[in-house]
């Protein structure tokens, strides 16, 4: 069953390949794209559209790749509102209130968490995040973390070990107790259901040599390093993230000309994660900086019930564009294509033939809109791997693509 969406106001299509950031973005206006087999089938002018079995009128609205969010820790319990008032009122942010959010995710039952994590992914995907990673990090016992990756692998593919993210207050004279924890028992209980080791290398989490050992150990076990990196400080993230090959060092906020070299002479995605300085109320990473060097930048949410409880990928790209000064089309890419590359793949974020037929209608003629109309709800309907919401509605069908779909000139 082949569906054509046309009169697309403004197609994003980003090139898959080499090309990184706006250079690599194409947008067409009138266009015209065709799913088939759920993958991207075509994509042109509207006037040069082949048939296909059903039609969608997009009405002149953008039409964008599905949102990549590289970074979010969903599987929790508990909810922190008083710490982000208290912040707002004027007290810093602190790794340590994750341990308020472990407490309450090893009092979760499963179904508890699995709910939790079910409403926070239908919440993403009605903002257009079609594809999104998810890290542990909040049960930090081996029955806690396996399962987390374990309810975390039902709802997505992307799942993150994030035994190394606080050592837990039972381990606090013995931290080279719960890094070996990290480095044994607990990895291999986790392994199996996660694709990614990710470690909080910080000061008030684990150093450099304790990070370094998770992440060696992780890969020993198959798994695929990156890194939360220079966040609330300067330190030796970004450097042992580009050293172990990470896909992703992610945060970035604190970096001297070296981070920045070393990023933008590597394959290391730098992830930004602007909610997070917007919750915080801490100063935005230098996202030009990364840009202008040369290093491929994505954007993620971050998704957690401290640091940024938002779901919002849009609002992370107005974040961008006006708090990091990225064009909209460097934010755009970064929230798809850039999203894809910090997860190592290379069948979504972009809609080149072939690509999974992932896609953002937005209520708005262009992709610009996400920016220049913050916090208002813009994405107008999805496509998941070809199947169609518009309007809250399963697309099942429209006019006979036979009878009016323009063919040719
Ligand atoms: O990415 N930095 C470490 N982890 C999360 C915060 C988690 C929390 O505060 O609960 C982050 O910001
Ligand atoms: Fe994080």
């Amino acid at each position: 069953m082949s569906v054509l969406i046309t009169n697309i106001g403004e197609l994003v299509t980003n090139q898959p390949g080499e090309q990184v950031g706006a250079a690599a973005v194409t947008t067409v206006a009138g266009a015209a794209l065709v799913i088939d087999e759920g993958l991207v089938a075509w994509t042109g002018p509207a006037s040069r559209a082949p048939a296909a079995d059903q039609m969608v009128d997009a009405g002149g609205r953008a039409v964008l790749p599905g949102f990549v969010d590289s970074h979010a820790h969903l599987v929790f319990a508990g909810e922190r509102g008083a710490e982000f008032a208290a912040r707002m009122a004027g007290q810093p942010y602190q790794a340590g209130g994750i341990r308020s959010t472990v407490a309450a995710t090893r009092e979760a039952t499963d179904d508890q968490l699995r709910a939790n994590l079910r409403k926070l992914a239908a919440e993403m995907l009605a903002q257009g995040i079609t594809t999104f990673e998810c890290k542990s990090g909040y049960g930090l016992t081996v029955p806690d973390e396996a399962r987390s990756v374990a309810i975390a692998a039902e709802v997505t593919p992307e799942v993150t070990y994030l035994g190394a993210h606080v050592v837990p207050p039972e381990f606090d004279t013995d931290r080279s107790g719960y890094v070996d924890l990290v480095c044994g028992a607990m990895l291999e209980a986790c392994a199996p259901h996660a694709k990614w080791v990710d470690v909080f290398c910080e000061r008030g989490a684990f150093d450099r040599d304790e990070a370094a050992a998770v992440l060696a150990a992780g890969r020993a076990a198959g798994l695929q390093p990156r890194v939360h990196a220079n966040q609330l400080t300067a330190g030796p993230g970004v450097q042992l993230a580009v050293q172990a090959g990470a896909a992703s060092a992610d945060h970035c906020t604190h970096l001297d000309d070296a981070d920045v070299d070393a990023l933008a002479s590597s394959e290391t995605v730098a992830t930004l994660l602007p909610g997070v300085e917007f919750s915080t109320r801490q100063p935005y990473p230098d996202a030009r900086r990364l840009l202008d060097a040369g290093a491929t930048v994505a954007l993620a949410t971050d998704c957690n019930p401290g640091s940024c409880f938002s779901s919002s990928l849009a609002w992370c790209i107005a974040l961008a564009v006006r708090e990091m000064h990225m064009t909209t089309q460097e934010a755009v890419w970064a929230a798809t294509a850039g999203g894809a590359r910090a997860l190592r793949r290379t069948d979504v974020g972009h809609l080149g033939v072939g690509a999974r037929a992932d896609l953002v209608m937005l209520e708005a003629p262009s992709h610009s809109y996400l920016a220049y109309r913050p916090g208002v709800p813009l994405v107008a309907g999805f496509w998941l791997a070809g199947e169609g919401v518009v309007g809250g509605q399963k697309v099942t069908g429209g006019e006979r693509a036979a009878e009016g779909i323009p063919s040719g000139e």
